[in-house]
């Protein structure tokens, strides 16, 4: 486990934003896919990634995109050294430390064209029963304008199938429509409990961590 690993207190990963983009489901190959899911993105988009963690995904496609703005959002952010871990991040790449389990800060509400989250709610879904990662899908949804796009992921623990593996969805229209989408969102990302293993629990501590200086704070 790397330094960065046990700093953050939680299972971070650092996969490649061409990674991320096959996992997100563009392209057939990697250097294809993320100018695809670059290509996604409106001109002069806000996007958010919610459990950014420590992948370039959006120093990448910021950085070809000096257009949009791109917010890194996890809780592993309190700690100042991850920030600077992250490297040299272009102007237009804000981190947000935050836990997408509790209420969001007003100013992040329905501010995003584009949502991208991948590796986060699996975690969640293994707590003992579904309220954190039922408020985490609330909270992704109240991320999106009227028209923004979540892609949320992975949603299969065959890990053979894992690229592709997402759930794309656009703002629900009603309270119904929104009930439903929660429910899709934590329902196809849940572990089966063959995998779980002690990255939830180093995942807990992290976020118990989190909040413990969160509140000192506030
Ligand atoms: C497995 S990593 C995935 C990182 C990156 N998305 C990737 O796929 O390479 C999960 C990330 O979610 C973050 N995370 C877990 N629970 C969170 C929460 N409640 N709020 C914000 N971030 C959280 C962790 O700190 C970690 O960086």
């Amino acid at each position: 486990m790397s330094e960065l690993h046990q700093a953050l207190g939680a299972p971070v990963t650092g996969r490649h934003a061409r990674q991320l983009a096959y996992y997100y489901g563009y392209g057939q190959e990697y250097p294809q896919g993320i100018e695809a899911l670059m290509g996604d993105i409106p001109a002069c988009a806000n996007v958010i990634d919610v459990g950014s963690g420590i992948s370039n995904l959006g120093i990448t496609v910021a950085r070809n995109r000096p257009d949009i703005t791109w917010v890194n959002y996890d809780f592993g952010y309190h700690l100042p050294e991850n920030i600077q871990r992250l490297g040299a991040v272009p102007p237009n790449v804000y981190i947000e430390p935050g836990d997408i389990t509790q209420p969001l800060k007003q100013e992040l509400l329905m501010s995003f064209d584009n949502v991208f989250s991948y590796y986060l709610l699996p975690h969640l879904s293994l707590e003992e029963n579904k309220t954190p990662a039922a408020a985490a899908a609330v909270n992704m949804l109240q991320l999106l304008k009227m028209d923004g796009l979540l892609q949320v992921g992975p949603t299969e623990f065959d890990f053979d199938k894992l690229e592709g593996a997402v759930v794309k969805m656009r703002k629900p229209e009603n309270a119904q429509k929104t009930a439903a989408a929660i429910d899709t969102l934590v329902a196809s990302t849940m572990m089966p409990p063959r995998v779980v293993n002690t990255h939830l629990n180093s995942n807990r501590r992290g976020l118990e961590r989190y909040r413990g200086i969160a509140a000192l704070q506030g």
